[in-house]
């Protein structure tokens, strides 16, 4: 089935690449009062302003050719004008946060519901981002029939090959990236007990990788976990799955990094290393769900430490060719999971809740700032 026509009615024709300058030098210095201090640095000048009284660089405009994306979910997408600028000025890419999981878009089996996932596509198109695909695999948000039906080996294969086909197949030459499988490691880096487990054995990941590939000979495949970042039982369980993969010819292009931080544990030393030793294997690595959360309230320092965990992840990338890029999950507090997921912590994001850049969001300007191209 091809997708049928895009709904982007509710899109202004903004313009705002070509303003981008201009909207980020007032939001910089006049922007609207924030709840709390806001303790973002200067921004960088892009060259010729010594004084920082002239242009003013966004991510996008320093990221080169590194992808710096932010998750997207609706309906801030479609009601929030302010949240429309910031990310079609700051942000090269964008993944729907949880308008391709299987939930949404297969709430009755063989029922396909893309009306979320392709506002999301139109805005990326409208605005020159590209699209990363979040997720084909999970153990989470999967609708009812599926998670609770009971079904021979045979049928779920054949159930996760369809939905596979299926929904790769419709974003073909659309979506550039997948997040093929998500999660597919416990904590202390054993196979997570998920029904793709339980029913089809470990084998399970290199099929949907088959026929993912299948279905888009042109997508970059991804694994994609959490609390990998540094050298551990998680990240060495992965790297024993990706190598062995790779060795057996299955298509797989890269491996995703959540990037999930808690202020409360040490930043990990050895993420450069980390990523070496999967670029070594032929493979791409990206960070993919960006955030630092801590407990509420936030502190002048609690800022200033989150603001160098973004900083030296996108350093830590940008050491390294292999790293695509950096995608952030979601860009303001206004609209974060964490608060949801881990009740009394948040201000995880870049910008805070009336969109008015943190510590972090200059952090990251400054990491990308200073890439060598
Ligand atoms: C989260 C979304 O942000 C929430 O809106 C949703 O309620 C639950 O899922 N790891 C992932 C993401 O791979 O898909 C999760 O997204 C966050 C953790």
């Amino acid at each position: 089935m091809r997708p049928g026509p895009l709904r982007f009615g509710w899109l202004r024709p903004v313009g705002l690449i070509l303003a981008a300058p201009l909207i980020a030098g007032a939001l910089w210095s006049c922007g609207s009062t924030p709840a709390t201090p806001s303790l973002a640095p200067e921004p960088p000048a892009t060259g010729s302003t010594p004084s920082g009284s002239g242009p003013i660089s966004t991510l996008r405009m320093v990221a080169g050719n590194r992808l710096i994306g932010t998750a997207v979910a609706l309906p801030q997408l479609q009601t929030d004008t302010g949240y429309q600028e910031v990310l079609a000025r700051e942000f090269n890419a964008v993944t729907p946060e949880n308008a391709l999981k299987w939930g949404p878009v297969e709430p009755a089996q063989g029922t396909f519901d893309w009306s979320g996932a392709d506002e999301i596509v139109a805005f990326a198109q409208a605005h020159g981002q590209k699209v990363r695909g979040h997720t084909l695999v999970w153990h989470n948000q999967l609708p009812g029939w599926l998670s609770g039906g009971t079904f021979t080996s045979a049928q779920l294969g054949e159930i996760l090959k369809n939905h596979i086909a299926t929904e790769v197949g419709r974003y073909a030459g659309k979506i550039y990236a997948w997040d093929v499988v998500n999660e597919p490691f416990a904590d202390d880096g054993t196979w997570r007990d998920t029904i793709w487990l339980r029913g089809l054995g470990q084998g399970y990941v290199a099929d949907a990788l088959r026929w993912a590939r299948a279905a888009d000979p042109i997508a970059k495949l991804y694994i994609n976990d959490y609390d990998n970042e540094g050298i551990n039982a998680k990240s060495d369980a992965m790297y024993e799955l990706v190598k062995s993969l790779k060795a057996q010819g299955v298509p797989l292009d890269g491996v995703g990094i959540q990037a999930h931080y808690d202020l409360a544990k040490p930043f990990p030393s050895d993420i450069a290393a980390n990523l070496r030793r999967f670029a070594d294997l032929g493979l791409e690595v990206a960070f993919t769900e960006l955030d630092a959360r801590f407990q509420l309230p936030a502190t002048e320092s609690a800022l200033a430490q989150q603001a160098t965990y973004y900083g030296q992840t996108v350093s830590a990338c940008l050491a390294v060719s292999a790293c695509v890029g950096v995608t952030v999950w979601g860009f303001t507090d206004k609209y974060s999971w964490v608060p949801f997921s881990f009740p009394g912590e948040g201000a995880a994001c870049l910008y805070d809740e009336n969109l008015v850049p943190k510590a972090a969001y200059g952090a990251v300007l400054a990491a990308l700032t200073a890439r060598t191209p």
